[in-house]
């Protein structure tokens, strides 16, 4: 077993997405441990992304990032890190493949409707950023 953090993005939840997002998530069969919707500051999102702090997409990332409530999901299964980041898809919609939720829900490589943690690593940090213990108990 294996968990991962999910974020719906602001583009997504404004266009009124996350409940279709969130039923897609459903019947993938990743199990919901957590959710919350958030809205981040500028410096809730550097904190955030602060592995890309010194790629030149920073500014505009961590702006969209705050500029509305997104929907944050502790997500859980067999191998769900690869499951979640396949069902988002590329993170340029443009290259994204047909029936994943980048195509489907995002509008370009800077408004592509959902983030997935990479690694275990990335992952841990993500949660543990969001979440704490005893909202993900089960
Ligand atoms: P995410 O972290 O949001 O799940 O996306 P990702 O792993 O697929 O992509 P990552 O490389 O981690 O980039 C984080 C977010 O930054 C924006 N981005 N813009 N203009 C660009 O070249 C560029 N590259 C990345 C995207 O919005 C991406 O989701
Ligand atoms: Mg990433």
């Amino acid at each position: 077993m294996q968990r991962t953090l999910a974020i719906i993005k602001p583009d997504a939840v404004g266009n009124h997405c996350a409940g279709a997002i969130i039923k897609r998530i459903e019947e993938s069969g990743l199990k919901i441990c957590a959710l919350r919707m958030v809205t981040l500051t500028q410096q809730g999102a550097e904190g955030f992304y602060a592995v890309h702090k010194d790629k030149p997409f920073f500014s505009a990332l961590t702006a969209f990032m705050s500029s509305g409530p997104a929907v944050v999901l502790a997500l859980e299964g067999e191998n769900a890190i690869r499951r979640w980041r396949d069902l988002m898809g590329a993170t340029n919609p443009d290259e994204a493949e047909a029936g994943t939720l980048r195509k489907e829900f995002g509008a370009s490589i800077d408004r592509n409707a959902t983030h997935g943690s990479d690694a275990e690593d990335t992952a841990a940090y993500e949660l543990n950023y969001f979440f704490c213990g005893v909202e993900l108990l089960r």
